[in-house]
């Protein structure tokens, strides 16, 4: 089998459910090169390696093939967000966005909101009360995120209906893989963030008017050392926030629930050990990633690694999920164990672009699978495997229909 199918073939969404296979196939290559000259990388070290590599480029303006098709006005549609820069945009926004968020400057901001969670995904499993049947992804998995990052942004959760659409648009742009639709699925991306950018644009002006305790607010009128970010910046570092807040957890948790179902002596057990939850949740970030593959990296100077000299200009794919799979680095990498110990995973990326939101995305995923697995009665998956979202990227079921013998009520902890 040739390097070029391969990706097809862990890319093909007939193989989303179980894509592993392949990606144990592509470790036998490390950086293995594809018919179109993109470079894919499925060893855990080298993926670590180059995410740690100031050659290796987050900015796909300096690819020397654009392979976007748009023009040059629809790209400049909205500029891209910290997410697709580099050092010292990169750092300074990144710094910009962090003092509303965290550490140093907000080091409560997420644990103050532990409350919070609480009775959000409180009232939203107590919405399943009388079911027998539910979809966990848009009961669940969802809402509850959905939720949280409104709150934290100062967003109206009922413009939701507003921006799911632009959601699903912007999130359908990050799937690269070539195809027939991938200049309109690029098209279609750019247009869905112009229109969020002008909804949370004019949000935006309002707090900075009238400003708020949210992070809208802070991104509106803070002023650090760094000066402040410019308006066009405010509106690019929230279209980041509300979807990277979001379109990612909805997956940890799903994926956490399908992991659980098939091997439900670790939800008996969550149920009965709450500490559980912390290394269960890093444990699937390794074993089941949100983020599949980070495919939008240049190289900015030939590099060489694993044998293999990487040309200057040419796209990588770092495949996270294979890396987290490397035997090298997990020993008996297919058992999801949450005793493991030493689980230094790839789930989060690393080097200057790691998870900006990992303390609230681990956060949500342990209480949403603990107070699942308290209050839902005798849980069984009723489809195995579920229907998957077609995006390869950002993996998870789209649907996943659960049947229960009621629920509990929630336990006054936790
Ligand atoms: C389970 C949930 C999540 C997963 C698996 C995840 C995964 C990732 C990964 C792999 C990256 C690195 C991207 C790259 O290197 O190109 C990243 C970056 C980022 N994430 Fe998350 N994420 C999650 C939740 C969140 C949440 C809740 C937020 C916001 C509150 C968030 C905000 C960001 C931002 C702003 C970046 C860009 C950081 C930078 O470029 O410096 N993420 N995320």
């Amino acid at each position: 089998m040739t390097s070029g199918t391969l990706l097809q073939q862990i890319t093909d969404y007939a193989n989303r459910a179980d894509p592993y296979p392949f990606y144990a196939e592509l470790r036998s290559t490390p950086v293995a090169r594809q018919d179109d000259g993109t470079y894919l990388v499925g060893t855990y070290y080298e993926i670590s390696g180059l995410l740690h590599d100031p050659r290796l480029s987050s900015d796909p303006r300096n690819l020397a093939d654009r392979r976007g098709g748009l023009t040059e006005e629809e790209e400049a549609g909205l500029p891209p967000s910290f997410i697709r820069l580099d050092p010292p945009e990169h750092d300074r926004m990144r710094r910009l966005a962090m003092r509303a968020f965290g550490p140093p400057h907000n080091p409560r901001r997420i644990h103050g909101m532990r409350g919070e969670l609480l009775r959000i995904v409180t009232d939203v499993i107590d919405e399943l009360h009388g079911k027998e049947r539910f979809d966990l992804v848009d009961d669940v998995a969802y809402p509850f995120p959905v939720t949280v990052i409104c709150r934290l942004l100062g967003v109206p959760r009922e413009d939701e209906p507003r921006f799911h659409d632009w959601a699903d648009d912007i999130v359908g742009g990050l799937d690269l893989t070539p195809g027939q639709d991938f200049t309109e699925r690029q098209r279609t991306a750019q247009r869905a963030r112009v229109e969020l950018g002008g909804y949370l644009g004019g949000l935006i002006d309002q707090r900075r008017r009238n400003p708020g305790d949210d992070m809208l607010s802070a991104l509106a009128t803070d002023q650090g050392p760094d000066g402040r970010m410019s308006p066009i910046e405010q509106i690019t570092t929230a279209v980041l926030l509300l979807i990277a807040g979001h379109e990612t957890t909805v997956n940890l948790i799903t994926n956490g629930m399908l992991t659980l179902l098939r091997q439900p002596q670790h939800l008996e057990r969550l149920a009965k050990e709450p500490d559980l939850a912390v290394p269960l949740v890093e444990e699937l970030l390794r074993y089941e990633p949100p983020v599949q593959i980070l495919p939008q990296r240049v190289t900015l100077a030939d590099i060489e690694i694993a044998g293999t000299v990487i040309p200057a200009g040419a796209p990588v794919w770092l495949a996270l999920a294979s890396g987290n799979r490397d035997p090298r680095r997990f020993p008996d990498p297919d058992r999801f164990d949450p005793d493991r110990q030493d689980n230094q995973h790839l789930g989060f990326g690393g080097g200057i672009h790691l998870c900006f939101g990992a303390p609230l995305a681990r956060l949500e995923a342990q209480m949403a699978l603990t107070q699942l697995s308290q209050r839902l009665r005798n849980p069984r998956l009723l489809e195995d495997p579920p229907p998957y979202r077609r995006n390869p990227i950002l993996r998870g079921p789209r649907h996943l229909p659960v049947a229960v013998d009621g629920t509990q009520e929630a336990r006054p902890t936790r």
